[in-house]
């Protein structure tokens, strides 16, 4: 187990940016306050420690793409349509930056902030941000905070807010995953424990809940990426591949809601949460993002976001589950990435 902490870069110029590594004797995962990012993720493959997780090398990487890489999303990820809600009864008009819907947290959200590191020790560390009343024209002061614990094989996210009035919170993470180490992701497997999914309309606002059955949106077994992302199925087509947001199947934290893996590396992946949904997002637009790591070229398709959270537009769709956070109470939520080798892959 090991801990080191390190300068990333000054942001502007002036505020210090810093990359926290944190190793177990299996995985080894960095951390940078900008953004609360989480910027490699090295894990065991068939051919030795390889990093799945898309970044950049440099501060100068983040702050120069906008494709949310590796990034803690708030105060609300995901769209909000029409960029405004209602909520005790008032209006809030919010900046829109997809169209005339909201995006992300808005114009300057959670992954561009330089966050606080509050605590730090071998297994762990905690990012730290006060998001101010009406930062982004949401209500209330809300503190937040995000920690990630590396521990033997697993990775795990657990989100903390409290706001001292009436708010909404989706927070996710942005992670750019591909288990291959670098190429596309068809050759991916993939099965994420949904009946329920959100198709949407050309704005990428949810319609309504559907059931996954009989379509291509069925993840529900093991199921090779490629033919997903090539079928004709209109909700596919339209968004260029996945990019949907999978109502969970409610079961114990115990039980993987998703796995991923490659046979090109031999990397398995379980996530486990008690986040009610996750966008699966195949990373349909990463053409024109900067050279990132090594050089590295990230192109359509070249990494998968399971983002765990909330669902989409939920403050305006009472029929959602609720991204309401009452005055003093706390918001919690958890995702581990559990990493393992397939069996014909181990030596
Ligand atoms: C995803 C979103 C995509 C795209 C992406 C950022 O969460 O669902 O449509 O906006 O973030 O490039």
């Amino acid at each position: 187990m090991s801990f080191i902490i390190e300068d990333f870069g000054k942001l502007n110029g002036t505020e210090q940016v810093k990359r926290i590594t944190l190793s177990s004797d299996a995985i080894e995962c960095s951390f940078i306050t900008y953004g609360a990012c989480i910027q490699s993720i090295k894990v065991p493959s068939k051919d030795g420690l390889i990093d799945i997780a898309l970044g950049f090398d440099t501060l100068e990487g983040y702050v120069h793409q906008d494709k949310y890489m590796g990034a803690t999303v708030g105060r609300f990820a995901n769209r909000i349509s029409g960029a405004a809600f209602t909520l005790n009864g008032k209006e809030y008009l919010l900046a829109p930056n997809e169209g005339r819907n909201t995006l992300h947290g808005g114009l300057c959200g959670f992954d561009k902030k330089n966050w606080a590191i509050e605590d730090a020790d071998v297994n762990s560390v905690t990012f730290f941000y006060i998001s101010p009343d009406g930062e982004e024209s949401f209500p209330g002061s809300l503190s937040v905070r995000v920690r990630y614990t590396v521990d033997g094989n697993r990775l795990a996210v657990s989100y903390s807010a409290v706001s001292d009035q009436d708010t909404v919170v989706n927070i996710i993470n942005h992670s750019y995953l591909n288990l291959s180490g670098g190429g596309a992701v068809g050759d991916h497997f993939v099965r994420i424990d949904s009946d329920l999914y959100l198709p949407t309309d050309k704005e990428s606002i949810p319609i309504a809940a559907a059931p996954v059955a009989g379509t291509p949106m069925d993840l529900r077994q093991v199921s090779i990426l490629s033919e997903r992302l090539d079928s004709s199925f209109d909700q596919i087509k339209k968004a260029r591949g996945f990019d949907h947001c999978f109502i969970l199947n409610p079961s114990d934290f115990s039980a993987s809601k998703i796995t991923c893996c490659s046979d090109a590396s031999g990397v398995i992946m379980k996530l486990f949460t008690d986040a009610p949904a996750v966008q699966f997002y195949t990373g349909n637009f990463l053409e024109g993002c900067p050279a990132g790591k090594g050089g590295a070229v990230y192109s359509d398709r070249s990494g998968l976001c399971f983002e765990t959270g909330g669902c989409p537009d939920s403050p305006n769709r009472p029929e959602f589950p609720s991204a309401l956070l009452k005055a003093g109470e706390r918001f919690i939520q958890s995702t581990v990435f559990e990493f393992g080798l397939l069996p014909d892959s181990r030596k």
